[in-house]
């Protein structure tokens, strides 16, 4: 049995009162939560959501790391920083960064290096956009993706990676993938874990789907047998629709 997780991605949004209050209100519950709840709040407010968490089962993450280690890189944050704050994980390559920030493979595949040699646990996303989907090249897409900046990874390496599959067509849209097409996709990435490290590590990794996800579309999506549950981003900012999601899987 694969592990289950409904992670928060809270992108550039709140105050940081506004924050703490969010994760105060969604730890009100955790007590019910049967599932890893994992909150991404902007890089400020880490700390004081680490405080507000401290004994809880709630983890956190960062959205994003630098592809350097240190150094004259103004405005950056490093993965040994991150490390440092003994934050457990980190999403790389969400497609907000590969389009605004033209995040490359190359880019994303040292992050993805420097993430695991700091002892962070990474959510890589990938995901096609609407062109691709309507030619239906998005294996073809989703497939360099993975090849690109994780392929390379150790067995051990690639054991420690979340991989969350977020259609780019569905991300803040309202328009989520169908359950079949959120399965065939997960499926497919499973199969090509598969093909690179074999069916035990294939069988392990945790695949979460992103696109979204609401509280009435959040089960049907869950209960798909490749779905791990999901990245949210405009549903977590509101604790009582988080809060369903959670509960919902
Ligand atoms: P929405 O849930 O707002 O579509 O965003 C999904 C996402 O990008 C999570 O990383």
């Amino acid at each position: 049995m694969r592990q289950k997780i409904i992670a928060g991605n809270w992108k550039m949004n709140l105050t940081l009162a506004e924050a703490v209050k969010l994760a105060a209100d969604i730890k009100s519950d955790e007590a019910s939560y049967k599932h890893q709840v994992i909150l991404c709040p902007a890089f400020p407010y880490l700390t004081s959501l680490q405080n507000e968490l401290k004994g809880s089962k709630i983890k956190l993450g960062a959205q994003n790391c630098a592809d350097r280690e240190n150094g004259a890189f103004t405005g950056e944050v490093s993965a040994p920083m991150l490390a440092s704050m003994s934050l457990p994980y980190v999403i790389i390559g969400h497609s907000e960064r590969r389009i605004y920030y033209h995040e490359s493979h190359e880019t994303l595949k040292e992050k993805m290096n420097l993430a695991l040699r700091y002892g962070l646990l990474p959510i890589f996303c990938c995901g096609e956009t609407k062109d691709i989907r309507i030619d239906e090249k998005q294996g073809v897409y989703v497939n360099k993706q993975l090849e690109e900046s994780l392929f390379h990874l150790s067995d051990d390496d690639i054991a420690k990676v979340v991989i969350a599959y977020e259609p780019v067509w569905a991300i803040g849209t309202g328009l989520n993938a169908t359950p079949q097409q959120a399965q065939d996709m997960h499926h497919f990435i499973r199969e090509k874990v598969s093909a690179r490290y074999g069916i035990g590590i294939a069988e392990r990794i945790i695949i979460l789907y992103g696109g979204s996800v609401k509280p009435d579309n959040a089960a049907e999506l869950f209960s798909q047998s490749d779905v791990d549950g999901g990245l949210v981003g405009g549903a977590s900012l509101k604790a009582d629709d988080f809060k369903k999601i959670i509960l919902s899987i």
